[in-house]
């Protein structure tokens, strides 16, 4: 026997609760009797699955009453029924009947939300999201705990120090972004300048692109340096664009995805301090795969080719990396740290935190003002941190077990096993015939697309869409005719 349990109110006074088999015909409780006054809010809890909504005989009380359990009820079978296919379909009509006829809801329930979350099970090649370890998922699958537990902050201390390893850096003003990659790109733009201030982007593939935009949004004087998709930029043509222009900021990516390049770094940051101004980093698509030390100059050894072998076949790096001090990084937690999309992380140094915390306006966003989230991140020095937002618990978790993973590995070994991986692909990639979209190996290793286009249609005779030729490959691309064009197996 099915039960559904009626709690009465009236006027939010609560009256009685009274349970009721279902099917069965209920006349309105003894304790309805005693109230004068109309109406009722009614709450139900179903004891049992149920498909069979209970029935009203009544008085005074009939219409609402009858309305609210039966349209309530119908749902709340409707939701046990997902668990029980068979059962669902053969009462699905009814159901639906029921629904639109007794509901107050008019929207109905989404049939699509009726059946089960489907999520393949997928080899991802492409720049991002990157496959993730089960030992990360199993984190981020945790029990949630609230933002500001005690735990949680322990979590985002351990966080904090994770990114401080990644980075190489020992700045203080190190937190995450509750968001993805953009979260960082602005948060770094709308801290460090204010409206009216000039900017000074490289633009040579769409993050450049995408920087200089967010800054004009917010009123920056923005001015770029372009260069052909996957081009460099001389440290003479910098400084003299930085002479010129007299930036606050001068942005440069470091592994730009959607050309493939690694753009070397080295004297770049002197550059910047010389003219008093920040030198700003975006390491999305090349943290963790390859060499960055955000605190000093320093030449690796030798040149350091690395491909990343998680991202697709048409974006391979080789890099070779000298690093002068950065000023502000970022990254994002879904391509070589291997977690989830969703968090990223950013460090800021002296010089940064100088400037952006000497503003004369606030920054254009509440949520991404680093005056609040130095605090929420314990990073101002504060005996309280203070809510600020609802940080994302399960993200955190994730990336906290990513960082594990990288600190348990150690750098260098992560740094070693993407240069092996990217010789193995490379190798694979001349053997297959291919062209380096970008020919120095110091560089670029991205395979020209049309020879790629065509080497697959050759490989795989038939073709699915205009540039895939099989179901075994991703083409992921930015750049000309393949910008935005995403196709999945
Ligand atoms: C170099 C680079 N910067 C920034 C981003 C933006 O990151 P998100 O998509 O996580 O916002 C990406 C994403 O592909 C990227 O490759």
């Amino acid at each position: 026997m099915i039960y559904v349990t009626v709690s009465y109110t009236c006027h939010y006074q609560p009256l009685c609760q009274v349970t009721h088999k279902c099917g069965q015909q209920v006349k309105d409780p003894v304790c309805l009797k005693s109230s004068t006054k109309h109406p009722f809010r009614l709450s139900l809890s179903v004891c049992q699955r149920d498909l069979t909504p209970c029935r009203f005989l009544g008085n005074r009380t009939q219409a609402v009453m009858q309305r609210a359990l039966i349209g309530r009820s119908a749902l709340l079978a409707q939701q046990a029924a997902v668990l029980d296919a068979p059962l669902f379909s053969r009462n699905a009509p009814v159901l639906q009947r029921l629904d639109r006829s007794m509901s107050s809801v008019t929207v109905p329930p989404p049939a699509c939300l009726l059946r089960p979350l489907e999520a393949p099970l997928r080899y991802l090649f492409g720049p991002g999201p990157s496959n993730v370890p089960p030992r990360v998922l199993a984190a981020g699958g945790r029990p949630i705990i609230g933002h500001l537990h005690p735990e949680m902050y322990g979590i985002m201390n351990d966080i904090k120090k994770g990114i401080q390893y990644a980075f190489q850096t020992e700045n203080k003003m190190t937190i995450s972004m509750s968001g993805s990659g953009h979260a960082a790109m602005e948060c770094a733009v709308f801290n460090a300048v204010e409206p009216g201030e000039s900017v000074l982007v490289a633009v040579n593939g769409i993050w450049g692109e995408r920087v200089a935009e967010i800054a004009e949004r917010m009123g920056a004087n923005v001015h770029k340096m372009v260069k052909a998709p996957g081009g460099y930029f001389t440290n003479k043509e910098i400084e003299q664009a930085v002479e010129k222009h007299k930036p606050v900021l001068f942005f440069l990516t470091h592994g730009e995805s959607s050309a493939g390049l690694c753009h070397p770094m080295d004297g770049i940051g002197d550059i910047c301090r010389k003219h008093n101004c920040l030198f700003l980093v975006d390491t999305v698509a090349s943290l963790g795969a390859a060499p960055i030390y955000m605190d000093k100059q320093s030449k690796t050894p030798d040149n350091f080719p690395v491909l990343l072998l998680y991202t697709n076949l048409c974006e391979v790096f080789s890099v070779s990396c000298c690093f002068p001090g950065i000023d502000i990084l970022y990254t994002g937690s879904q391509k070589a740290l291997n977690a989830p999309p969703g968090t990223a992380p950013i460090s800021f140094n002296e010089r940064a935190c100088q400037k952006m915390f000497n503003r004369k306006t606030k920054p254009v966003s509440y949520l991404f003002d680093m005056t609040h989230l130095s605090n929420y991140w314990g990073c101002d020095g504060k005996p309280a941190r203070a809510y600020h937002h609802t940080g994302p618990v399960s993200g955190f978790f994730a990336l906290r077990e990513s960082l594990a993973i990288l600190a348990e590995t150690g750098l260098e070994e992560s740094w070693r096993k993407h240069k092996e991986v990217s010789g193995y692909l490379q190798r694979g990639l001349e053997d297959l015939g291919l062209k380096l979209f970008i020919p120095e190996r110091v560089s670029i290793t991205s395979p020209q697309i049309n020879d790629f286009i065509e080497k697959k249609i050759e490989i795989q005779g038939q073709a699915n869409c205009k540039y895939c030729a099989s179901r075994d490959f991703h083409i992921a691309g930015f750049e000309t005719s393949l910008r935005n064009h995403h196709c999945y197996p």
